[in-house]
């Protein structure tokens, strides 16, 4: 079967078994062939976190588990449960959830992908992580088959990070996802290009957590590339965090270093330092690096999952080399 519907960076590689599940109990009907039970599994949500560097010798499992709804409505602090089954898409969520007048998740707007994959690197953008507003998620078991509730202590959510990429790694699939949510909003435009876009909007004061949803689409749009135009999976790499004093020191070399100040030390724009190295916007034949957004590595068309892998090395190799500062890929490299 042919991936390339199915991952967002457009590598044509093949899968040797394709399922796909709508239900628990088809994807326990799954797990229980032996067929499935001896293979490598890849669960595929939106593939648009990952890279694909030869083709897949298991059995790809494609989560279809739809739904969106309110479970509950609490009156004391105004806020309400919305529950979705992990194969509807992320941004459908944010969308259902501005439909019905609940905010806390309008900074996340367009972020591609499924809400099964959202909390398994705890996506973020714009101010907002999918934990602020995290409930609890259910998941199948792999091994049993037993569905279980995750709360969000159990998740162990960090930066780009949860348990399911840790310790539980290719242990559980996510079914489902619930998320509490604000009817009184209380809007999130701290990180300064959202300011700025909804002044270019005309909205100086009161924004809706429409009009914020409406100026994280714009910003994403001017800077992202459409991964339905040029293949991509968004960042490539994480944001590094430096301690205190190696800020200091860069900083004293690199007086224009941007960085954002987090418990334990200063996080800086792996984009500043990749842009810096002059990666920004070169081209390789079919893939690069995207002139809009440093950090963000594109197949335009026909190129191969290992030379953009390569590519990544390469890009780490000189950002070490002039910054001794270590790049970890967010993306997965299978
Ligand atoms: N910058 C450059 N060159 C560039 C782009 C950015 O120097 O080509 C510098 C600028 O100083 C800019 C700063 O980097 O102010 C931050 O840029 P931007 O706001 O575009 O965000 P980012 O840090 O590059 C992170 C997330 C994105 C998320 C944005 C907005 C990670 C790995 N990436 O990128 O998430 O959309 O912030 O919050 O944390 C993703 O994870 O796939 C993703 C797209």
């Amino acid at each position: 079967v042919s991936l390339r519907p199915y991952n967002t960076f457009g590598l044509e590689v093949k899968a040797r078994l394709f399922a796909r599940f709508q239900s628990v109990e088809e994807l326990r009907g799954l797990l229980s062939l032996a067929e499935v039970q001896q293979a490598e599994k890849l669960v595929l949500g939106g593939g648009s976190n990952l890279l694909f560097t030869q083709d897949f010798a298991g059995v790809v499992l494609k989560n279809e588990i739809m739904g969106l709804e309110i479970t509950a409505q609490d009156e004391a602090t105004d806020t309400a449960l919305v529950r979705a089954g992990a194969g509807e898409s992320w941004h459908g969520m944010v969308e259902y959830a501005l439909g019905q007048g609940l905010s806390g998740i309008e900074n996340l707007s367009l972020i591609p992908g499924t809400v099964g994959a959202a909390p398994l690197q705890n996506i973020g953008a714009y101010g907002a992580e999918l934990k602020d507003t995290f409930d609890h998620l259910e998941a199948v078991e792999i091994s049993t088959g037993q569905l279980r509730t995750f709360s969000y202590e159990q998740c162990g959510f960090g930066y780009r990070e949860s348990v399911f990429k840790g310790p539980l790694r290719n242990q559980f699939i996510v079914t489902g996802v619930v998320l509490r949510l604000r009817r009184r909003h209380q809007l999130n435009t701290s990180y300064g290009a959202i300011g700025t876009t909804l002044a270019d909007m005309g909205i100086e004061t009161a924004p809706t957590p429409q009009d914020v949803s409406e100026a994280v689409m714009r910003i994403r749009r001017s800077k992202l590339p459409d991964p339905a135009q040029i293949g991509n999976a968004g960042s490539f790499f994480k944001n590094p965090e430096l301690s205190q004093a190696k800020y200091d020191a860069l900083k004293a070399q690199y007086p224009g270093l941007p960085g954002y100040p987090v418990p334990g030390g200063v996080k800086v724009p792996a984009a500043w330092l990749i842009e810096q190295c002059g990666w920004k916007g070169r081209r390789f034949g079919a893939h690069g690096v995207h002139d809009q957004q440093a950090l963000v590595l594109v197949n335009h068309g026909g190129a191969q999952g290992a030379a953009i892998r390569d590519l990544a090395h390469e890009i780490i190799a000189s950002v070490r080399e002039k910054f001794g500062v270590e790049l970890h890929p967010e993306v997965n490299i299978l």
